[in-house]
């Protein structure tokens, strides 16, 4: 008995083994040769539902407070975030929209019907030169996915002629009849959009050649080189990436992307019966987490399919789709993804940013679904009334590592154990900015025990805690309402010291952590 106990306690504190009563860590305070890119705070807004029209899109006649139609204080609340992209139109949308249909006088545009979403018919009044003004009013890069699925080849290379190009042409003329006289820089670019679904229901190979033809023709116009994205797998789905891949290296074309997309949504339950965002107990906020983790399963796979078929090609990973996915709210229409967002939203949104940090040699852009009303959003609105969600607030914390350097942070961390079964409790990741200030993000999915987690610096400074900010709450599903607006905030976090040159933090259960050194 006594020999078993013993066993047990040096199992407890022993570094890499499970159960871990404390949670420890090393940060490289020497850095790596690498940036975090901001672009992995992006955000996705596609025609569905109430994201664009009655969220972002209010109209010029609206009463709601607006700019030249585009509602303020979603403005306002992205600006808050330094949102750093946003990418549109779609989404399955991206495949049946047809740009040229969006631009010109409002009352000659064709209206629309959204098949995919809702069956509703749009009308067209948010097209290019409103997604691009409002992309130059946030201060962030736009990122347009092409339509590979139901438009031609020529459409798309005239896409990017329109917004890219000043050089005497009809579609450079077109676009200053429309009312702007100097070509926009639209950068980033999808060649489609969930190819082997919504985007066309090809094979990998058949994607492949339209990949080829239809990057082709997309153009970079003088000083004006273009960041092209390739369709990636559905969620775990290794073989679209080898047969994908196999091709290129077979045949060519890795010049004709720079980055490979991944989509990966966190359901909680099954997609048939996803389950509800705001009733839950503890059994599906463990599922939930346990299924957010698996996000560093699929960077990594891919990462190592693309390697071993083009060990020379720079091919960067673009998860342009991510997020929670669940029921739609209950008397919202279902094609209209309207759905609520708790605090286990927030830790999902929490530890998947630390998971893209800590692989941002690799993964270079990610866009959460989708910025407004849909899915895993910033903000809902309803009528002239904005709030803002928990995983808005983790979006806020985490500004601190946009293009800040990467701190290598190894970590070992307690379980959080449920029924006989354990996942890693914390998740962290750690930065130094312009100032050299240093900043670590963690989680604590553990809804029950407070994480103590003991982090070894590696390197010669000396730190000091300079100030801290908690997102938590007592029921795992709180949530912020139109009546109750505040009830998850981010509050002031002072549980952090330096102690003989060790960093002790007390990440509290259920929280989302954010800590400043200098
Ligand atoms: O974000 C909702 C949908 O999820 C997108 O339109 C599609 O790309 C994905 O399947």
């Amino acid at each position: 008995m006594k020999k078993i106990l013993v066993l047990l306690i040096i199992g407890c504190f022993a570094f890499g083994t499970n159960a871990f009563t404390q949670t420890k860590a090393t940060v490289d305070l020497k850095g790596d040769d690498h940036k975090i890119s901001r672009h992995i705070y992006g955000h996705f807004s596609e025609h569905l539902g109430r994201c664009i029209y009655d969220g972002i899109w209010v109209g010029e006649n609206s009463s709601i407070p607006n700019n030249q139609g585009i509602r303020k204080e979603v403005i306002d609340a992205l600006k808050g975030i330094g949102i750093p992209n946003l990418r549109w139109p779609g989404g399955c949308f991206a495949d049946e929209y047809h740009w040229k249909d969006g631009i010109g006088p409002k009352d000659e545009r064709p209206p629309m019907i959204n098949t995919h979403w809702g069956m509703v018919s749009e009308d067209n009044s948010f097209g290019t030169h409103e997604f691009l003004r409002l992309c130059n009013l946030l201060d962030a890069e736009p990122v347009i996915a092409g339509n590979v699925g139901s438009g031609t080849v020529k459409e798309l290379s005239d896409w990017v002629e329109y917004v890219n190009s000043d050089i005497e042409s009809d579609m450079t003329r077109l676009r200053k009849k429309n009312g702007k006289e100097d070509a926009w820089y639209v950068k980033y670019w999808g060649v489609g959009n969930e190819s082997w679904g919504c985007g066309g229901n090809m094979n990998p190979t058949q994607y492949y050649e339209k990949m080829v033809r239809y990057s082709t023709y997309m153009r970079s116009y003088p000083d004006k080189p273009l960041y092209k994205v390739a369709v990636g797998p559905s969620g775990f789905n290794p073989e679209w990436t080898e047969e994908f891949m196999k091709n290129v290296a077979e045949k060519g074309g890795a010049h004709l992307f720079s980055g490979y997309s991944l989509h990966y949504y966190t359901v909680p339950g099954n997609w048939q019966d996803k389950g509800s965002a705001t009733e839950f107990g503890e059994s599906e906020w463990f599922t939930t987490i346990r299924k957010a983790l698996r996000l560093e399963d699929l960077i990594e796979v891919n990462a190592r399919i693309i390697d071993k078929y083009l060990p020379d090609a720079d091919i960067d990973l673009v998860v342009d789709e991510w997020g929670c996915w669940h029921n739609v709210e209950t008397g919202t229409r279902p094609g209209f993804l309207y759905q609520q967002n708790t605090l286990r939203d927030a830790l999902v949104a929490g530890l998947s940013l630390n998971i893209f940090n800590n692989h941002s040699d690799r993964v270079k852009m990610a866009n959460i679904a989708q910025t407004v009303n849909v899915l895993q959003a910033m903000v809902l609105t309803r009528e002239e009334q904005l709030i803002k969600t928990p995983t808005y607030h983790v979006f806020d914390m985490y500004q601190v590592h946009h293009d800040a350097t990467y701190l290598p942070l190894k970590l070992i961390s307690q379980d959080y154990e449920f029924k006989n079964k354990e996942i890693q409790a914390v998740t962290a990741s750690a930065s130094e900015d312009e100032d050299g200030k240093v900043h670590i993000t963690f989680t604590n999915a553990d809804p029950h025990n407070t994480a103590s987690v003991e982090c070894a610096p590696d390197g010669d400074r000396t730190l000091e805690f300079k100030r801290g900010e908690v997102l938590t709450h007592s029921q795992m599903n709180a949530h912020n309402t139109f009546e109750d607006p505040k009830k998850v905030t981010v509050r002031e976090f002072n549980n952090a010291e330096v102690e003989n040159g060790r960093i002790k933090v007390e990440v509290p259960a259920k929280s989302v952590v954010m800590v400043e050194f200098e």
